[in-house]
C-alpha cells in the first residue's frame, strides 16, 4: 500500500492552493497517495501517514485557520511525519536562499514536531483586491515568484523521507 500524504493549506488568493496541488502531484509522481485540501476541508487526519502544512504569508504570519489547524490537530500530527511550507516573498529571494519560518509557522512546527520547512516565492496578481494589495501593486510588487523547480525538488525530498517511514501499527 502506498503511503498516504495530506497537503493541507491556507490561502487567500489561490496561489498557495496551486503550490499545494503541485506538491501533491509531485508526491504522486513519486509513488505516494496524496490529497491537497484547504485546512477547513480536512477530516480524519489520522488516516494519513504524513502531513504537509502550507500557509500563505500575510503581514508576516500564517493564516489564522492554518495556525488553528496545527494547534487543534497537534496530538495526531505529532504521531505523524509533518512538513511545513510558507509562500510569500514577492521577489526572487526564496529561490536564492533559505528563508526561515515566520514566528507563527515556527510555533506551529513546534506544536506538531514538524521535520522541515521551506519558504517559496509567492504571487501577487495584477487584479488582486484589497487596499494593501493595491498599494503593493502601485509599488510595482506584483508578479509570480513561484519557482516550480524549487517546489518539485523540496517535494521530492519529502517523498523520499515518507517512503522510509516505518510501518504504522
Ligand atoms: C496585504 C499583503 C500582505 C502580505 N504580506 C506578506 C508578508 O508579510 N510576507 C511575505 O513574504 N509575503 C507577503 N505577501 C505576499 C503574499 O504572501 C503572496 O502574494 C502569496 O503568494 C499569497 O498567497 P495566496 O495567493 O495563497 O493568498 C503579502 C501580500 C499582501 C497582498
Amino acid at each position: 500500500m502506498p503511503r498516504h500524504v495530506l497537503v493541507a493549506y491556507g490561502t487567500r488568493s489561490g496561489s498557495t492552493a496551486e503550490i499545494a496541488r503541485f506538491v501533491a502531484r509531485t508526491l504522486r509522481d513519486e509513488g505516494l497517495d496524496a490529497d491537497a485540501l484547504p485546512v477547513s476541508e480536512t477530516t480524519d487526519i489520522g488516516r494519513y501517514d504524513a502531513v504537509v502544512i502550507g500557509g500563505a504569508l500575510y503581514t508576516g504570519r500564517w493564516p489564522r485557520e492554518v495556525r488553528h489547524f496545527a494547534w487543534r490537530n497537534r496530538k495526531t500530527l505529532r504521531e505523524r511525519a509533518v512538513w511545513a511550507f510558507s509562500s510569500g516573498p514577492l521577489d526572487t529571494s526564496a529561490s536564492e536562499r533559505d528563508i526561515p519560518p515566520v514566528p507563527s509557522a515556527r510555533r506551529a512546527m513546534r506544536w506538531t514536531r514538524a521535520r522541515d520547512h521551506a519558504t517559496f516565492g509567492g504571487r501577487l496578481d495584477a487584479k488582486a483586491q484589497g487596499h494593501m494589495a493595491k498599494l503593493m501593486l502601485d509599488d510595482d510588487r506584483g508578479g509570480d515568484f513561484r519557482d516550480l523547480d524549487d517546489i518539485a525538488e523540496w517535494a521530492t525530498g519529502v517523498a523520499a523521507e515518507v517512503r522510509e517511514l516505518p510501518e504504522r501499527l
